[in-house]
């Protein structure tokens, strides 16, 4: 007889993602991850993290971090996030994440780890040096996930080994402690021409907050003459764009010009190609610099505005966090008795 498959996963769906506050948000995270953000509010419930346990393995400044964390979550607010209907928190708040992941690190495989290209990227070849932390940075992101049992996590295209990791932590766990169905296997929301921003300089390497030159990145913050700027120089080749999707093969750099305009417009490359196929750079790179000034401008106002308030905003962190442990807390208190901990 052939076993039948384990239950499904059959709880609520719900949204959850973060962003580390590190070194402030370019046009890769809001084209990745929060237009995504603010999308998905109208049909999810969702809940967004600023995820300062992953920002301390890359060891910023004391000093500094809370304020950033506060940047992150100005930046959900003013990129339309509503903290009313969504859920707004900074994942130290919520201590259940830590726990989840000792938890997880006991079902997660060094093997699975060790295939993480993220951890091989940043680490190079000094893996020995490298905190144990960022090996793990993959496994807390499971918990954050998982705490919640969300089922849908919109994401960037470079986070999609860390999902399918979450996935297989989720299945080991319900297999592991014969809870099946216990957690969902979440999904990966990282469709459309936003899920991998490049470089403004170099068409095969993304778009990132680490690359030492600020003319590869638009900054959320940038303002209208830094937009023209960067797009003014950004590398592209002597050819008119083409007519249709097959004409970007080998044009990487176009590719994601034409890309970042269908993103930010909200419309399709092929319906961009037909507008702009067959016209210079002299007329589409005005065009795509007038679109993403007059979409991130506002953005940056309101982020100044939420900036210049930190109260207001620890208010609507803390209320996120109350929110946030409401939920996770039942969901560890469930997993402690699956594991099997002593309670008194
Ligand atoms: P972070 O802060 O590095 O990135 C935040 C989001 O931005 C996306 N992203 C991009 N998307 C398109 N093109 C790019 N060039 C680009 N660069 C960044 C990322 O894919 C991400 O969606 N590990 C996560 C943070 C995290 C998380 C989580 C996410 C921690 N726990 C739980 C989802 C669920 C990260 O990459 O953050």
């Amino acid at each position: 007889m052939i076993d039948a498959p384990p239950p499904a996963y059959a709880g609520p769906q719900r949204v959850f993602s973060g962003m580390q506050p590190t070194n402030g948000l370019h046009l890769g995270n809001y084209l990745g991850a929060l237009q995504k953000f603010v999308a998905l509010q109208t049909k999810y419930e969702c809940i967004y993290c600023v995820v300062d346990l992953h920002a301390i393995t890359a060891g910023p400044d004391p000093n500094e971090l809370a304020a950033k964390t506060r940047e992150v979550a100005a930046a959900y607010i003013a990129a339309g996030v509503d903290p009313a209907r969504s859920i707004i928190f900074v994942q130290s708040a919520v201590r259940e994440h830590s726990e989840l992941a000792w938890v997880f690190n006991c079902i997660a495989r060094m093997g699975w780890l060790e295939r993480m290209t993220q951890f091989k990227d940043k680490a190079g070849k000094h893996t020995e040096r490298m905190s144990v932390g960022l090996f793990d940075y993959p496994v807390l992101q499971a918990a954050d996930i998982l705490l919640y049992k969300a089922t849908h996590v919109p994401v960037g295209e470079d986070q999609k080994q860390h999902l399918e990791l979450s996935r297989d932590i989720a299945q080991k766990f319900n297999n592991d402690y014969q809870a099946p169905g216990f957690f969902p296997l979440p999904e990966p929301l990282i469709q459309g021409p936003g899920a991998r921003i490049m470089s403004l300089r170099e068409g095969a390497k993304k778009m990132s907050k680490s690359d030492p030159s600020d003319m590869t990145r638009i900054n959320l913050t940038d303002d209208t003459d830094a937009i023209m700027n960067k797009i003014k120089k950004a590398t592209t080749d002597p050819l008119p764009l083409p007519e249709s999707q097959e004409g970007l093969a080998g044009r990487a750099e176009v590719e994601n010009l034409v890309g970042i305009y269908a993103a930010m417009s909200e419309r399709s490359i092929d319906a961009v190609l037909r507008e702009f196929g067959g016209k210079g750079f002299g007329v589409f790179k005005p065009a795509l610099a007038e679109l993403l000034a007059a979409k991130l401008a506002p953005i940056a106002a309101e982020m100044r505005r939420l900036n210049a308030d930190p109260g207001a905003l620890d208010a609507i962190l803390r209320d996120g966090a109350e929110r946030a442990r409401a939920i996770a807390a039942p969901i560890m208190a469930e997993v402690r008795g699956r594991v099997g901990f002593w309670e008194a």
